[in-house]
Formats: structure tokens, sequence, C-alpha cells
């Protein structure tokens, strides 16, 4: 086990930069994951840590040791891809144990080794059978097998349940955190998944274009995001967003003035967040009818999704749905076309620069 520091590296290609200069402290025995959109820098970075791609600038120190210039079989980690080809002519014992084979370690080193992985990844039962007997999920716990095995300082995880449907995908997700709380070694694992990235971290680190945006916990990314970017990428349904204007610590929103408590000094153009799950049915202290537009039953919640003045699109919500959603607990019928009454705390609302898209 090993803390990891990454210390300003950076990344381009030829003029093409893909990594802005990027420091990170990762602790022994913590779980950070890289999160964004497609195309952010995830995988570079993972690459570079696993020492596929050279940094363009920067250093890397894994367990008090500099790796920068170290081949990947010198660096003492071991990776996890989302294509985990399992030789298919091998049986699981010899697919987790084919890495320690190749490096020469005694048999009955390996023996003791892939049965240990075997019995944490509860694929003892299927030791004699080949990949193609397995299901999907049982193949990537064995591919996670052939990592432990090595037990290597870090493990590095790229989008390693992509391939799985989704009811799997909840399973693994669920066995990689206990994995990791049994063996604790630290781990890198990149997604692009906001639900995944929430849901395992100990600290998620989210990327856009190749630039940090923030590094926090889940709770802190939810509750206290940095900009604009982090509010509308975490949480689902996402953040709805307002234009409005602050004059003197007051806006309007939805028809009615609001008094921010405690706002900023800020004037001028603003953007408003308010979380689905902050609008309220009825009571609250500052309410408005709707109209809703689509009324979506999940049983005990509702989504009621309506248009309002000054609603902002998210990103990638063009030609979708130009209205806000309200995330209701309700067991009851609601419907469309049947005015209601929603409301929120201003507590609740998350204010941002319009023009730097920075908390305020
Ligand atoms: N070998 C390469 N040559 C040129 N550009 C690359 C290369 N590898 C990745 N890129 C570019 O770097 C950016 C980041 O890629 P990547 O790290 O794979 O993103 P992510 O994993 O977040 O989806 C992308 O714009 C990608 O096209
Ligand atoms: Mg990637």
């Amino acid at each position: 086990m090993a803390n990891i520091s990454i210390r300003n590296v950076s990344k381009s290609y030829g003029s093409l930069k893909v990594l802005e200069p990027f420091s990170l402290e990762i602790e022994n025995g913590e779980f950070v994951v890289l999160v964004g959109p497609s195309g952010c820098g995830k995988s570079t970075m993972l690459k570079i840590l696993a020492g596929l791609e050279p940094a363009t600038e920067g250093r890397i120190i894994i367990g008090g040791r500099e790796v920068t210039d170290l081949a990947p079989g010198d660096r003492d980690i071991a990776m996890v891809f989302q294509n985990y080809a399992l030789y298919p002519h091998l049986t699981v014992r010899q697919n987790i144990g084919f890495g320690l084979k190749m490096r020469g370690t005694a048999r009955a080193e390996i023996d003791r080794r892939v049965e240990d992985a075997a019995r944490i990844l509860e694929v003892t039962p299927y030791l004699d059978r080949k990949p193609k007997d397995l299901s999907g999920g049982q193949r990537q716990r064995v591919a996670l097998g052939r990592a432990i095995v090595r037990q290597p300082q870090a493990f590095l995880m790229d989008e390693p349940l992509s391939n799985l449907d989704a009811k799997l995908r909840v399973h693994m997700r669920a066995e990689i955190g206990a994995l990791h709380k049994r063996i604790g070694v630290t781990t890198v694992y990149v997604t692009h998944d906001q639900v995944e990235a929430m849901t395992m971290a100990d600290r998620v680190v989210i990327m856009q274009d190749g630039i940090i945006q923030q590094i926090a916990t889940p709770d802190e990314l939810f509750n206290s995001p940095a900009n604009l970017f982090v509010a509308s990428f975490i949480g689902s349904p996402g953040m709805n967003f307002l234009n409005a204007e602050l004059k003197g610590g007051r806006l309007t929103l939805f028809g009615r003035e609001v008094t921010m408590l405690g706002a900023t000094a800020h004037e001028g153009r603003v953007v408003v967040g308010l979380r689905p799950e902050h609008l309220l049915l009825g009571e609250a202290p500052v309410t408005f009818p709707v109209r809703p537009t689509l009324v979506e039953s999940l049983g005990s919640e509702k989504y009621v999704y309506f248009d309002a003045e000054g609603a902002r699109l998210n990103e990638g919500d063009e030609g979708r749905s130009k209205g806000l959603i309200a995330r209701v607990s309700h067991s009851g019928s609601l419907s469309k076309d049947e005015d209601l009454v929603l409301g929120f705390d201003p507590e609740r609302l998350y204010l941002f620069n319009a023009e730097t898209e920075q908390r305020l």
C-alpha cells in the first residue's frame, strides 16, 4: 500500500493540450475517483500514472519513490481496464495466476495467492472453468483477481464496469467497494458516471477539458459545488438553473421576490441553481403555482416537469426539455394539466456568477 503524489503533471499531444498542470495527493488506502465527460483527460491521467504514457511535465511519486521515468512493470501498480480480455484457452486459475507465472513466481506461491484472491472474490467454485463458462460479472471478478494477486501498492481502474449491464454494474460497484474495504489498497478509479463516482469514492476529482474543477468528498461536491459545471454534473436529475438579476441581496424567481440571506455583495446577472429535491410540494417559505407539462411517477416519488420564466437549459438538454424538474415525495396521484403549488427555502438556492460561472 502506498500514497500517490501527482505533482504538476501536464500532457500535450503536439500542440494539443489535453491535461493542464494537475496536482493531487492521494493518501495511503484512499479510493479516489476521476470523473468527467468523455474526452476530459481521465484515461490520459491514469495512463501517465501507470507509465503507459509519458507526462509532458511533472512528477509522480508512489509510496515515496519517484516513478516518473519508470516503465509500467517497475511501478508496482496493477491495472484493470474496461476491456478485460481473459485468455479464452486458460482456466480461471491460470488466468488469475498468469501475470505471476510470467514473472517467474514459484508455483506454490502462485497457488496460494490465486486461492486467496479467489476466496476474496468468491470465484473459488469456478477456478477450473474456462472464461466462456462464466457470466459477465464472474469474468469481471477474474479480471480483478489478476490485479489482486500481484499485491500491488496501488490499483488503477479505467471504467472497469462500463461493459456490464446496468444491474450487474450496480452489483459490481458494491463488490469493488467491499473489496477495497477488505484489502485497503490505494485505488484510482476512472469513470464518466457521476453515480459511480459518488457511491464509490472517498474523494472525487471532477474534470472538464483537462482541467480539475473540484477535488472533494461526494457530500461536499453535492452540497458545495465550486462552479456551474460541477453543480450540473453531480446529481440526478440534475440541478435546475434559472437566470436572474441580483440587486441589493434580492432577486426575482418564479415571479416572487426572494431575499438572499447572507448573500454576497455581488450585483447583477446571476445563475440560480435549485436541486429538484429541494422543490417541495405545498408548504415552503416561498411558494408559486405551476401547471406541470409532465408528471412521472416512481411510486413514492414524482418527477414534476414544468416551464418557468428565466429557465436556463442544462448543457445537452437542448431539444429535449426546456423546463425544470421538481422531485417531490408524493404517493397519491398527480397529473399533468392540473395546477399545483411548489415551493422552496431560499437557503437551498445556489448562486453562480453568470460570467465566470463560479459559485458566489
Ligand atoms: N494518442 C493521442 N494522440 C492525440 N490525442 C489524444 C491521444 N490520446 C488521447 N487524446 C486526446 O486527449 C483527450 C483526452 O482523452 P482521454 O484521456 O482518453 O479522455 P477520457 O478518458 O476522459 O474520455 C481527448 O481529446 C483525446 O482525443
Ligand atoms: Mg477514457
